[in-house]
């Protein structure tokens, strides 16, 4: 199909005596006394090149001139290596090509780096050269097994009715949930289009205009402070789906999931997503996506220490605050330096400290113990199911507090004692999600997922008289799909009954006028006959950095931001000249 060249990686020892042609970069060049070995590299792997200057002294010479990372030809004869020659770190180890020929298609400069995935390379450096990053191993494993996630993607529900449908990227601002890119209009002077934070609006209008079965593989954007799991830019499976239950969505979304892991590991998962609810997370877990490939589960022990005469205990519980914690089977292993030290980590969670008991032999021992009275010992035993030696520790705050560190020492602590199965996979869904969030400092709710999502079927009656105690209780038909602790999809049964809707929109503070300004689209379009409906997305990214064990998103996508927002090899962003601004209306006011 290309001509008659090979790829690298891909010839055999079954190639042995065939002519062939390949292309690639210098990836080595040895010399060994009038013989030049150079190993070609192609995006499929590398093969090695001979060329001996007693065959031909103009080819060796010619060999012998490249450096790493020229572009060049090489056309010759496979042969099979001799046993005491053959490399096994190369997939071609056991073959060679006899060059007949060579062809200097380009020079390279000096690479700042070898293209060796195995060197540990700084990232900015890596991020600048993001070109010859991609040349690497890791990096080129990443993007072809990303293409092949999402052409089993496209495959698996194209085949059961999806279609793909592009909606738009410039859009009406709605902020909700996270700040919006914004993009001056030259022709609509002062106004402002914004980037997509995911396609929600249109592919619910594409179920009122009666598409059953949407998905797209979509860029949204969010501009929002960035970690190793979140870019402004991110891939979203983006799906939608009429007349279906969250089961129906749950089933599907599982079935692709597995073909997924299939294809990029090689793993069959052959057990069902455990379903958790939201409630039970985040009492065992202390988060909504749990982690549930080591134990470490929470136990509440605020009951245990109501009468407690210890200030730190009794001043928590006495202003509204609980006390809960796990505890660690073999505590040997914990050394007293890193007890003391987990006291100034839990810092980062907003704890004031991370009390902590020893059990051995039927006894307690150091941290808080003496503060403990017999009859707490013996409930925390119990509540623990204490035998072998073990430390427990306990967190003593505000609820959001305690659960925040509770989460974070759980993998703290499990990373620490080598507890957590890399090669685990461990999925499952969370479900029955609050509906709203009451935050005090506004005095106003939040929808928790977003606010098309529908309360369940018998509580929308709830909105009517909503207090910030009942709201709690009321539960959304949204379901969050979770690996190894990591949120790797969303989604929710929408609000296809335009009034309830706007009552929504009221209750997280939105006034009519600003929900039509905002929603019009929305609301009018439920009013012609919406079928009920719901979806969900899937994070790519996030997907693809976990099977591929990457610890960022940044090493599963091709050309990602830093931390900052920042791309380092093109330099966005960038100032713009002032034509660009005055053509817009927009004067820059520099800080
Ligand atoms: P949600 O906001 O939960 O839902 O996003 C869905 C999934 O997208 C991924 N994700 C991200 N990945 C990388 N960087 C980010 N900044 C980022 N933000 C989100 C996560 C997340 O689970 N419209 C709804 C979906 C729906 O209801 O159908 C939505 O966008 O893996």
């Amino acid at each position: 199909m290309f001509s008659d060249r090979s790829y690298c990686g891909e010839l055999t020892a079954s190639d042995s005596g065939r002519d062939v042609s390949v292309s690639g970069w210098v990836d080595r060049k040895r010399d060994l006394g009038g013989i030049i070995f150079l190993e070609i590299r192609d995006v499929s792997g590398v093969i090695q090149a001979v060329f001996d200057s007693s065959v031909s002294a103009v080819n060796a010479e010619t060999a012998d001139s490249v450096r790493s990372e020229y572009v060049i030809q090489v056309k010759g004869r496979v042969r099979k290596r001799s046993d005491d020659t053959i490399n096994p770190n190369i997939t071609t180890g056991d073959i060679e090509i006899v060059a007949d020929s060579i062809n200097i298609l380009n020079r390279s400069m000096v690479p700042p780096f070898s293209i060796d995935s195995r060197d540990n390379i700084n990232e900015e450096v890596r991020l600048k050269y993001r070109f010859l990053d991609l040349r690497r191993d890791d990096m080129k494993e990443a993007m072809i097994m990303r293409h092949k996630a999402m052409q089993v993607t496209r495959n698996f529900l194209s085949a059961r009715r999806f279609i793909e449908i592009e909606t738009p990227i410039l859009n009406k601002s709605t902020p909700e949930g996270a700040r919006d890119f914004l993009v001056p209009s030259r022709l609509n002077r002062g106004e402002f289009y914004a980037l997509p934070q995911s396609p929600q609006l249109f592919k619910q209008i594409l179920m009122v205009s009666g598409f059953d079965r949407y998905f797209q593989i979509v860029k949204c954007f969010r501009d929002e402070d960035l970690r190793n799991d979140r870019q402004p830019e991110f891939t979203q499976i983006d799906m939608e789906l009429s007349f279906i239950t969250p089961g129906m969505i749950m089933e599907t979304i599982e079935e692709l999931i597995k073909v997924i892991v299939k294809e990029i590991t090689g793993k069959e998962i052959d057990y069902s997503f455990p379903v958790i609810t939201y409630d039970e997370a985040m009492s065992k877990y202390g988060k909504d996506a749990p982690d549930t490939r080591f134990g470490l589960e929470i136990r509440e022990c605020s009951d245990i220490f109501a009468n407690s005469t210890f200030n730190v205990f009794s001043s928590a519980l006495s202003t509204g605050g609980v006390v809960r914690g796990f505890a660690v089977e073999d505590g040997g292993k914990l050394s007293r330096k890193m007890t003391d030290d987990y006291s100034e980590y839990v810092k980062k969670f907003g704890a004031k400290g991370f009390p902590m008991v020893k059990f051995n032999d039927g006894k307690f021992e150091g941290g808080i113990s003496k503060f403990i009275t017999d009859d707490e010992k013996s409930m925390v035993i119990e509540r623990f199911g204490l035998k072998n030696p073990a430390v427990v520790f306990f967190s003593v705050d505000k609820e959001k507090i305690v659960n925040a560190t509770l989460a974070g020492m759980r993998l703290k602590v499990a990373g620490d004692l080598d507890m957590i199965d890399n090669d685990k996979l461990n999925f499952l869904w969370a479900t029955d999600f609050p509906l709203l969030e009451y935050h005090e400092e506004d005095k106003r709710y939040y929808a928790v997922h977003h606010p098309f999502t529908a309360p369940l079927p018998d509580q929308a009656g709830m909105l009517d008289n909503l207090t910030p105690e009942n709201a709690v209780k009321m539960k959304a038909q949204a379901y969050d799909i979770v690996l190894n602790g990591v949120e790797i999809g969303g989604g929710s049964i929408r609000i296809a009954d335009p009034e309830l809707q706007s009552k929504i929109f009221k209750t997280i503070g939105m006034s009519d006028e600003e929900a039509k300004m905002k929603f019009s689209f929305l609301l009018d379009a439920l009013q012609y006959g919406a079928p009920p409906h719901g979806g969900l997305a899937l994070g790519l990214d996030r997907i693809m950095m976990l099977l591929l064990k990457r610890n960022s998103i940044r090493e599963v996508i091709a050309f990602p931001k830093t931390q900052k927002g920042q791309c380092l090899m093109s330099d966005a962003p960038s100032p713009v000249v002032d034509d660009q601004l005055s053509e817009l209306s927009i004067r820059v006011v520099k800080k």
